[in-house]
């Protein structure tokens, strides 16, 4: 069993560096999936209201008998539930589902122009916090402006920004503007949701160190100081991804990885999504 180290947020609070990455996970999947990353060692497990699995989820917590203190757990008001009210009722869903009185980080999930009123939506999250519905408060997909907005409008920075991060698009300008706030970032889609894992660049890295690609990208983000958050369905690859701290990139290796910034989503622009 494989235990990652924690980081410091800017509320006091810790935080996991590694979590389990829980989209695309169905529900009935994630009880196994969910119940062999906490024997392998995760302690931190990310899903949303929009994944359908915190009934799953919360399953497998039940299940593993491990103290809910000792277990991270992050959830995400969707975009259809923007607004002060509809994320109050948002949040008693996800907890109902999950079987929890708490979670440990409450993410609004994208500034969703379209749909609502993100500051209205990280007003309430900052009442969840104030009721112990959540210990921390956070945001994903957020960019540097919508960041600045809630922190103009409330004077209260997320502890950290969930984005999508891997070396096809490394978003360098939002990790710094993120460092310079006292934001960690968060990387969802890690392994560029497994486009990168053939990469011949990673690939070459890989075989130096007699590891696996998606073992040299996580390593990657960990020591550029990312929160990193790797899904897989499949028990030796959730063990895989929690193992890497047995193994350093040199310089060498970040440079070349560096180089393969593309600017490339897998997924849409937070600006332009619902
Ligand atoms: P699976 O869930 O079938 O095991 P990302 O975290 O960037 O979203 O990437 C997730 C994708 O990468 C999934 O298709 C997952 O497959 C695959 N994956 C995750 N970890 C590994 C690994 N260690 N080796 C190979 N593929 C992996």
């Amino acid at each position: 069993m494989t235990f990652a180290p924690s980081a410091l947020m800017n509320d006091g609070r810790t935080i996991p560096l590694i979590g389990f990455g829980l989209w695309q996970v169905p529900d009935d999947v994630a009880i196994d999936a969910t119940l062999a990353a906490l024997q392998a060692g995760y302690r931190h497990l990310d899903t949303a209201a929009v994944y359908e699995n915190e009934r799953g989820v919360g399953t497998a917590i039940a299940r593993s008998g491990l103290p809910r203190d000792e277990i991270f757990v992050t959830t995400k008001v969707w975009n259809t539930e923007h607004g002060y009210d509809q994320t109050l009722a948002a949040m008693d869903r996800s907890l109902s589902l999950l079987g929890l009185d708490y979670v440990d980080l409450y993410l609004v999930h994208w500034p969703s122009p379209a749909t609502g009123d993100f500051v209205q939506t990280w007003r309430a999250v900052l009442a969840l916090h104030e009721q112990g519905k959540t210990r921390s408060v956070g945001v994903s997909n957020f960019h540097a402006h919508h960041l600045e907005r809630i922190i103009d409008e409330f004077g209260v920075v997320p502890v950290l920004d969930q984005i999508e991060l891997h070396p096809n698009l490394q978003q360098r300008p939002l990790r710094s503007f993120n460092a310079a706030h006292g934001i960690l970032t968060e990387a969802w889609s890690p392994l560029a949701s497994g486009e990168l894992l053939a990469d011949p660049t990673i690939g070459a890295i890989a075989s130096k160190h007699q590891v696996s690609a998606a073992q040299v990208m996580i390593r990657w983000h960990l020591q550029l100081g990312h929160v990193v958050l790797p899904k897989s369905v499949t028990p030796e690859r959730i063990r895989q991804n929690i193992d890497v701290f047995g193994f350093t990139l040199d310089a060498q290796d970040l440079a070349a990885i560096a180089a393969m910034d593309k600017g490339q989503r897998t997924g849409p622009n937070p600006d332009e999504f619902m």
